[in-house]
C-alpha cells in the first residue's frame, strides 16, 4: 500500500527547463500498473497470428483494421478488442504478444509492469486456462532475465458476465495460483457495478490475492465508493469520474488510494473531449496518488512514454508532477519493499543527474 506521506520530496521544478522535459519523461524510470495485454496486440502481429492459426478476421488488411479504431465510447472499443483477441490460440501466441509488450516497456524505461489479462475471452473459445497463463508467464520470466523488466500478472474478471462465471474462472486458475499476483475487474462498466462481484472478491481476498477494479472510467462516483467499501480494492483503475464527488476526493486523498489513470485511453474513448481538458492535474494537485498508464496501447495511439509526453504537453505539468507520478507508480505497485525502494533510488538519481 502506498505511503501516507504527501507530497513526496521532489526536486525543484525550475531545475528542468521546459524544452528538456520530454527527455526527462522518457528517461525517468517508471512502473506501469494498468495495461491489458490483449490491448497491446498490434495489428501487424494480429494479422500474422490470424494467418498462422487460420483464423478469419473481419478486416481485409492492417490498414482497414486501423481505420476501424475510431471509438465513441468504451463499448465500441470493446467490440473490436474482443474480436482481435480471437487470433490467440496457442501458448506461443500469448508469449509473443506479451514479449512484444515487454520489449516496448523496456524501451520506455519501465522497471515494473503489472499486466492484466482477460482469461474468459480465451476460455470461452476453448483455449485452456493453462495455455493462456503459461504463455504470459514465460514471457514475464524471460523479461526479468534478459530485459531487466520486473513483470507480474493480474487476472481480470469480465464484469458483463456473471459472478458465477467469475467463480468458475477463479477455480480454473487456482492450480496456477503462483503465476498471478492479484485479480481485477474490467469490461463494460455502466450497469455492472462492483458490488455484483462482492463474493468472488471476498474469496480472492481470503486467498491472499491483491485486489484492483476498474471504477469511475465511464461509471459514476458511486462505483468508486463500492469498489473501495464493498470490494475493498487496493487500487482504483481509472477513477477519473471521482472529481465529480468532493467527499470521494477527500476519501481518496486521505487514504492515498492509487488511481491508475490512462490519458490516451480517456481521449480515444471520449471520456474527455480533449487531452487539455483531462483532470489528471487536478487529481494530482488535490493529493491523490495518481499514476500514468497506457491501458490498451495498440488501440489508443501509444505506449507509456507517449502517454506521459502527450498529457504533459496538453496540461502544462512540470518536472515536479513528473517526479510525483513516477514515484507514485512505484509506491502503488505490488512489488516487494526492497525493489520499490531500489527503483525510487534510481528515480531520485535520474532527477539529481538531470541538470
Ligand atoms: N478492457 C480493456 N480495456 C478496458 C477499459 N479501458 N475499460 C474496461 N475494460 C477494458
Ligand atoms: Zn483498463
Amino acid at each position: 500500500m502506498i505511503a501516507p506521506a504527501f507530497p513526496p520530496s521532489s526536486p525543484p521544478a525550475h531545475a528542468v527547463p521546459a524544452e528538456r522535459l520530454p527527455e526527462l519523461l522518457r528517461r525517468m524510470p517508471k512502473a506501469e500498473l494498468h495495461i491489458h495485454i490483449e490491448g497491446s496486440l498490434e495489428p501487424e502481429l494480429m494479422f500474422e497470428m490470424a494467418r498462422r492459426n487460420d483464423v478469419q478476421l473481419p478486416y481485409a488488411s492492417v490498414d482497414a483494421l486501423r481505420t476501424a479504431y475510431d471509438f465513441d465510447n468504451l463499448q465500441s472499443f470493446l467490440d473490436i478488442y474482443y474480436a482481435g483477441a480471437s487470433v490467440l490460440l496457442h501458448e506461443q501466441d500469448f508469449y509473443d504478444m506479451c514479449w512484444a509488450y515487454l520489449e516496448r516497456a523496456r524501451a520506455d524505461n519501465v522497471r515494473r509492469a503489472e499486466i492484466f489479462f482477460d482469461p474468459q475471452t480465451h476460455t470461452a473459445r476453448g483455449v485452456p486456462m493453462r495455455t493462456v497463463i503459461d504463455g504470459l508467464h514465460r514471457a514475464c520470466e524471460d523479461a526479468r532475465a534478459t530485459l531487466g523488466v520486473d513483470a507480474a500478472l493480474i487476472l481480470c474478471f469480465l464484469r458483463h458476465l456473471s459472478e458465477e462465471e467469475a467463480f468458475e474462472t477463479l477455480e480454473a486458475a487456482l492450480p496456477l495460483r503462483d503465476r498471478f499476483i492479484g485479480v481485477g475487474l474490467d469490461s463494460s462498466e455502466v450497469g455492472h457495478p462492483p458490488e455484483k462481484f462482492a463474493r468472488v472478491f471476498a474469496r480472492c481476498r481470503e486467498l491472499g490475492l491483491h485486489l484492483v477494479a476498474h471504477a469511475g472510467e465511464e461509471g459514476p462516483p458511486a462505483y468508486v465508493w463500492s469498489a473501495l467499501d464493498v470490494l475493498r480494492v487496493e487500487r482504483i483503475d481509472h477513477g477519473v469520474q471521482s472529481s465529480k464527488d468532493p467527499a470521494l476526493m477527500q476519501r481518496l486523498a486521505q487514504d492515498r488510494m492509487p488511481l491508475t489513470v490512462c490519458p490516451l485511453s480517456n481521449l480515444k474513448l471520449c471520456v474527455f473531449p480533449q487531452l487539455a481538458q483531462h483532470n489528471i492535474r487536478e487529481l494530482l494537485d488535490a493529493g491523490l496518488a495518481v499514476t500514468v498508464n497506457s491501458d490498451d496501447p495498440a488501440y489508443f495511439g501509444g505506449y507509456l512514454n507517449t502517454n506521459y509526453l502527450e498529457i504533459f504537453a496538453a496540461t502544462g505539468m512540470d518536472a515536479g508532477h513528473a517526479y510525483r507520478l513516477a514515484r507514485n507508480s512505484f509506491e502503488a505497485s505490488f512489488a516487494d519493499e526492497a525493489s520499490r525502494a531500489r527503483w525510487i533510488g534510481e528515480l531520485d538519481a535520474c532527477f539529481a543527474s538531470f541538470a
